[in-house]
C-alpha cells in the first residue's frame, strides 16, 4: 500500500462533498505539492466541516443564539468563613495532597492555540513572561512541576497539548532547554486535531494553491486528543486517577493545587472548575452559571449584557464566576467520554481574517479574507460530568492571563501580577521566619 493517498481518490471525494474547489489550482501544482495537498484534503472529516458550515455558517438558523434555558447563577466554594468550611478546606488540602504523594494526579497544559491576540512569533509558551529574570511560561511552569515532585516525592507528569502549527517548534524548544531539568520521560506533547476554515458560502478556504487553511479544533479537542494520542491509556496503566488542567497563558495558575485536587476528589466529581470574581461585567471571561440546573459555562460574547449586569441584593454581581479555564478531570471520565461513541462537545464558530490565496496572482502572498473557524471548548464537557465543583480563587494569587499585546490581560498586567505575587511571598516567608525564631515580625 503507498504512504500517499490516491489523488484521483481523494479528488472524487472532495468533489462529491462539493469542496473540489481546494484542487483549482492542480495543474499548476509541483508533483510535491499535490502530494502534500491530497494527503492534507484525504484527512479533512467533510461529512462534518460541511454539517459545521450549514449549522453555523450557511444554514437559516445560524445566527448567534442566546442561551436557550433557565439560567441561574452556580454553586460555588468561595473562602471559607466558618469552622466548618475551614475544616472541610483543611480536609481537601490533605486528600489533593495524599494524592500527589501517591502519584495519582498528572498535569495537563493546553497550548495548541494560535496567540493571534498577542501577536508573538512562535509556540505562546516560548514567550518570556517573568520580570526579572525573565523565564518563559514554559519555563515557570516547568519549574512549577519540578516543585511539586520534590515536595511530595513523586514526579508529577507533565502531558502538553499542541497543534500542527506549533508542535515541532514546542518540541524543539523544550529539547533546546533541556526540558527545564525535568526528565523527558515524564513528559508528553502531543496535537490536537485542526479543522479548515470556510467562507461565506461554507466553502473551505485555501491559503495557497497547495495548501488549505486550517486551524486548531479548540481546546475542546484536548479530551479526543488525550484519548488518540495513547496518552489516556498511558495514564491509566500508570494508575493516574486525576488530570489537572490548565492554560498555557496564565502564568499564575497555580498547577496541581491540592486544595483544588481535593475539592474535586470529595465531590466525586468527574470535572472541576476554578473561578475567579468578576468585578467588572464587561470583563471578558467566561461566567460559570447553571443551565436549567446543568453546570455551565457561558460565554462572555453570549451572556449578554442585560444578564452580565444583573447583581445580587448585596450588590455583587450575580454572574461574577469568571470561568478561570482551570479544571480537575478524572481520568476515568476522559476514558468514558472519549470511549462512548455518541459522545461528541458542540461546535462554536468564530469569525476571524483568515489568510486566502489570491486568484487573479497565486503567487502573491495571500490575501485576508472573512473566514469561520470551528472550536470545541472544554468546558463544555461539564454537562456530561456526573457530579462537578467550582472553587473560587483569589486573582491576585493565581490569574493573570496573557492575552493581548498591550493594555488589559497583557504581558504587563501578567509581569505586574507576578511580581506583586513574588512581593507578598517574600513577605509572608519573611514573617514566618521571624515568627519561628521569635522575633517580632514587621518592617526592618
Ligand atoms: C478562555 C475561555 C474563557 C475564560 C478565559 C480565561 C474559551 C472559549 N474561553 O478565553 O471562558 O474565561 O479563557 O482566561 O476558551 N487552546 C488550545 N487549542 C485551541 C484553542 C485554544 O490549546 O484550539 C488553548 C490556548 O493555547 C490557550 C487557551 O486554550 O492556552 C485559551 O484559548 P483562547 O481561545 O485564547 O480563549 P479565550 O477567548 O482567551
Amino acid at each position: 500500500m503507498s504512504a500517499f493517498p490516491d489523488p484521483e481518490v481523494v479528488r472524487r471525494a472532495a468533489a462529491e462533498a462539493g469542496q473540489d474547489q481546494v484542487f483549482r489550482f492542480w495543474p499548476r501544482l509541483a508533483q510535491a505539492e499535490r502530494r502534500a495537498l491530497a494527503a492534507q484534503v484525504a484527512a479533512i472529516d467533510f461529512p462534518l466541516v460541511n454539517r459545521l458550515a450549514r449549522e453555523l455558517v450557511t444554514g437559516p438558523a445560524a445566527r448567534k443564539a442566546a442561551p436557550a434555558g433557565r439560567v441561574e447563577p452556580p454553586v460555588v466554594f468561595g473562602m471559607p468563613r466558618t469552622g466548618a468550611e475551614r475544616a472541610l478546606f483543611r480536609e481537601a488540602r490533605d486528600r489533593g495532597e495524599s494524592l500527589l504523594r501517591a502519584g495519582r494526579v498528572a498535569a495537563f497544559l493546553v497550548a495548541g492555540g494560535q496567540g493571534t491576540r498577542l501577536g508573538f512569533d512562535g509556540p505562546k509558551g516560548c514567550f518570556p513572561i517573568e520580570p526579572a529574570a525573565g523565564r518563559t511560561l514554559f519555563h515557570l511552569f516547568a519549574a512549577r512541576i519540578a516543585a511539586l515532585g520534590k515536595t511530595y516525592r513523586r514526579p508529577v507528569p507533565l502531558l502538553v497539548m499542541t497543534s500542527e502549527e506549533n508542535h515541532d517548534a514546542t518540541l524543539r524548544f523544550w529539547a533546546d532547554q533541556r526540558y527545564f531539568g525535568l526528565p523527558p520521560w515524564n513528559l508528553s506533547f502531543f496535537r490536537q486535531d485542526m479543522l479548515p476554515a470556510v467562507d461565506d458560502a461554507g466553502k473551505i478556504i485555501l491559503e495557497s494553491p497547495g495548501r488549505v487553511h486550517t486551524s486548531p479544533n479548540g481546546h475542546g479537542g484536548s479530551l479526543s486528543a488525550l484519548a488518540k494520542s495513547g496518552a489516556l491509556a498511558d495514564l491509566m496503566r500508570g494508575g493516574f486517577e486525576e488530570l489537572f488542567y490548565f492554560q498555557v497563558d496564565n502564568p499564575l495558575a497555580e498547577v496541581c493545587d491540592p486544595l483544588f485536587i481535593g475539592m474535586h476528589a470529595l465531590a466525586g466529581a468527574d470535572m472541576s472548575t476554578k473561578v475567579v470574581k468578576k468585578t467588572d461585567p464587561a470583563e471578558r471571561v467566561g461566567a460559570l452559571a447553571r443551565m436549567d440546573t446543568v453546570p455551565t459555562v457561558i460565554e462572555y460574547s453570549e451572556l449578554g449584557e442585560d444578564r452580565s449586569r444583573l447583581r445580587a441584593p448585596d450588590g455583587s454581581l450575580l454572574y461574577c464566576a469568571g470561568n478561570a479555564a482551570i479544571h480537575m478531570l478524572r481520568v476515568e471520565f476522559v476514558h468514558r467520554v472519549t470511549s462512548d461513541p455518541a459522545f461528541a462537545l458542540p461546535y462554536h464558530v468564530a469569525k476571524k481574517q483568515c489568510p486566502a490565496v489570491n486568484d487573479l496572482d497565486p503567487a502573491a502572498p495571500p490575501l485576508a479574507t472573512a473566514g469561520y473557524k470551528f472550536e470545541m471548548f472544554v468546558f463544555d464537557a461539564l454537562r456530561h460530568a456526573r457530579a462537578t465543583t467550582a472553587l473560587e480563587i483569589d486573582r491576585a494569587e493565581e490569574f493573570a492571563p496573557v492575552k493581548n499585546a498591550t493594555g488589559v490581560d497583557s504581558p504587563a498586567t501578567a509581569r505586574a501580577a507576578l511580581a506583586a505575587r513574588e512581593r507578598r511571598r517574600a513577605a509572608a516567608a519573611v514573617a514566618a521566619a521571624g515568627a519561628a525564631s521569635g522575633a517580632p515580625a514587621g518592617p526592618a
